[in-house]
């Protein structure tokens, strides 16, 4: 996780719902935008989730997820191979491996081996520039290496760790929308969606698709639907008042009217290429309680 990602996690963290913090319990957790799952790790160190739907578009993603939950041991093995075949090389050596092990992932169908599949996806993104995860228009990972020294390919206690954590949990790959008929008056629903395109920076094609305004727009129904059925949502989203779209947000989730809630916090985010556009960015945090 990030240096920016454990800022925005720390402010969630104070900002949870009284009774999950009171009964050091969540009842019904929802992650529809899963990533790297951040909150939902933090949370889960905290409190009690006594049911958890962790949601992601990606196919990758949640197809390694998966591997973690259930087979941890066998995709050890897979990374182990991974990580012997990487480490004792030269750069030049590793630029060979890693064009290689990328060019496999590109070409091979998701449905081929899951395990190394999913060994290929964290060897990719232990060894990529800056971690990054990103995909071009025809849905091919094409984030260059890395620098790292010493990359920790196979992390094996981590993902026996993960793999426990995960085990209950319901993981889903579809559009965050599919979660809307099991959210109750009892769930707790973090959403952070690809950020709104802003002019300089625009890290938003996760997948092939992308998640524009009228997305955007979209989602902000979706809370409303969620916010009707009394169920409890906080959204993380850039400040588009960094650069454009003044009032996308205060418009669209009627935040000078309410009820909804919002705060917005510095963070210092660093996946620019150019150091001197790194500096601190708006976060806007949305909450209905
Ligand atoms: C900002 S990232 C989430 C970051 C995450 N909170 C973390 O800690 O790493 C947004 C995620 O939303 C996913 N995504 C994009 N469009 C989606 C959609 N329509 N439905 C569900 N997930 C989507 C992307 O694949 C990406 O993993």
């Amino acid at each position: 996780m990030g240096g920016w990602k454990k800022q925005v996690v720390k402010i969630i963290d104070s900002l949870i719902p009284n009774e999950i913090i009171e009964n050091e319990c969540i009842e019904k957790y929802f992650e529809p935008f899963l990533g790297g799952g951040a909150v939902f790790f933090h949370l889960a160190s905290k409190y009690d989730i006594k049911y958890a739907y962790l949601g992601d578009i990606n196919k990758d993603l949640i197809l390694t997820y998966y591997a973690v939950q259930k087979s941890p041991e066998k995709l050890i093995d897979e990374l182990q191979i991974l990580s012997d075949g990487f480490l004792p090389l030269s750069f030049d050596e590793r630029k060979e491996y890693y064009y290689k092990v990328r060019d496999e992932f590109n070409n091979t169908s998701e449905d081929f081996d899951k395990i190394k599949r999913a060994s290929q996806m964290i060897f990719l993104n232990r060894t990529c520039f800056n971690g990054l995860y990103r995909v071009n228009k025809d849905g091919k990972f094409n984030v260059p290496i890395g620098t790292y020294k010493n990359p920790l390919i196979c992390d094996k206690n981590n993902l026996r760790k993960v793999s426990e954590v995960l085990k209950d949990v319901k993981l889903v790959c579809n559009d965050y929308s599919s979660a809307e008929d099991e959210i109750d008056e009892n769930s707790f629903v973090y959403l952070d969606p690809p950020y709104l395109p802003i002019k300089e920076n625009s890290f938003t094609n996760y997948d092939s698709k992308g998640f524009g305004i009228k997305e955007q727009i979209e989602l902000s129904d979706f809370c409303k639907n969620i916010h009707k059925k009394h169920a409890k949502f906080l959204l993380s989203n850039s400040d588009p008042k960094n650069t454009e779209n003044e009032d996308f947000f205060i418009k669209h989730y009627d935040l000078n009217i309410g009820p909804f809630k919002y705060q917005k916090i510095d963070v210092r985010r660093s996946i620019n290429r150019d150091k001197n556009k790194r500096g601190p960015i708006k976060e806007l945090l949305i909450y209905n309680y």
